[in-house]
């Protein structure tokens, strides 16, 4: 039987670190003006020694659980989208599971890059609709200073670290998850990657020597491809749910640039005022804009029960994907 899926509780976590532009120029050469105008970052929040990705995930996901007011023992599954996971294996979600006390969840890490969270939504989505399970915990969360070269002032300007949960949940026919939109294109891959690391060429002293563990990313590239394919997703999930851009209330993009949210913004035709933008303070978390962006979009009161909201994303692979949801808590 078929039935419909919603957001019932979003938390996320920040750590407590906060690098700022000024920071940034003793590090490489930028400047604060080059930073602001180029990309609309002011700082980042910077994950402490010793501190890792389920770390990070579990805090936002017991805020998540604490305000669905769900008992951990009825979650089915957690999902973590993450490319900064604590290990190759055993994945994120595992560890997360565990430090939950979910006794009756499984759970997997879902890699997506920037589009992870937007894409295992709609699995937590699908399987609910299914019948097959029913409550689903989501966590989008990136440690990419990690995996900074902080030598690159090309990249290294643009990560923060954070992580966001929501849980799904069955909803009201009518409400929560409208329609889903998921694609990619890779053979644009090698525009941003982390070349060391994985099967292909395994950590050896060489690759370490050669920086190769850190992000290479064509900006320019990204840059194109993110606007056409964030309005691509944006579209797609606005009409399919049978909705004009005028009937989104709030959209929450993805925040990679400024610039890059700006133009998606315009081709979409939606003002200013019905646009979620944090970058300034958060930079780009990757996985994690989406959880992070509602929960502060909801706890200030720019989303509300009943509000239409379109998400749209786009990162490594590369790899995009929205949502069209209605906001039911
Ligand atoms: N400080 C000062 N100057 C810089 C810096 C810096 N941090 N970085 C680059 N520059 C210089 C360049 O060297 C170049 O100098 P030149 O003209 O002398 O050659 C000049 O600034 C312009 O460089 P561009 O690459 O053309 O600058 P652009 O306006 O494209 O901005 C940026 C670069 C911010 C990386 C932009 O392309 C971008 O945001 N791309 C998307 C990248 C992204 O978001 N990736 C994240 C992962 S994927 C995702 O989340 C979508």
């Amino acid at each position: 039987m078929q039935r419909s899926a919603g957001i019932v509780g979003v938390g996320s976590y920040l750590p407590e670190k906060v690098l700022n532009n000024l920071d940034l120029e003793k590090m490489v050469d930028t400047s604060d003006e080059w930073i602001k105008t180029r990309t609309g970052m002011w700082e980042r929040h910077i994950v402490g020694d010793g501190e890792a990705s389920s770390d990070m995930a579990f805090a936002a996901a017991q805020a998540a659980l604490e305000m669905s007011g769900l008992d951990p023992m009825t979650l089915d599954a957690v999902i973590v989208a993450t490319v900064t996971p604590d290990y190759a294996f055993p994945a994120t979600a595992c560890l997360i599971q565990d430090r939950l006390g979910a006794r009756n969840a499984g759970g997997f890490d879902l890699s997506a890059g920037c589009a992870g969270f937007a894409s295992s939504l709609s699995v937590a989505d699908a399987y609910i609709r299914a019948g097959i399970l029913t409550n689903v915990m989501v966590v989008g969360v990136e440690t990419l200073t990690r995996i900074t070269d902080w030598t690159d002032r090309d990249t290294c300007v643009l990560f923060g670290d954070g992580a966001g949960a929501v849980v799904v949940s069955p909803v009201a026919e009518e409400e929560g998850i409208l329609a889903h939109f998921i694609k990619a294109d890779g053979g644009s891959g090698m525009h941003l990657y982390q070349p060391a690391g994985g099967s292909r060429n395994p950590a050896t002293h060489e690759t370490v020597d050669k920086r190769m563990h850190y992000i290479r990313m064509s900006g320019q590239d990204v840059f194109k491809g993110a606007v056409r394919a964030m309005v691509e997703g944006a579209q797609a999930v606005i009409q399919k749910a049978g909705y004009t851009e005028e009937d989104v209330d709030l959209l929450v993009p993805h925040q990679a640039n400024l610039r890059i949210i700006e133009a998606v913004r315009k081709r979409l035709n939606i003002p200013p005022e019905r646009a979620f933008v944090n970058i300034g303070r958060q930079a780009n978390t990757s996985a994690a804009t989406l959880p992070v962006c509602f929960e502060e979009a909801y706890r200030t009161g720019r989303l509300k029960k009943g509000d239409l909201v379109c998400t749209t994303t786009f990162g490594a692979g590369f790899a995009w994907a929205a949502n069209l949801l209605r906001w039911c808590i």
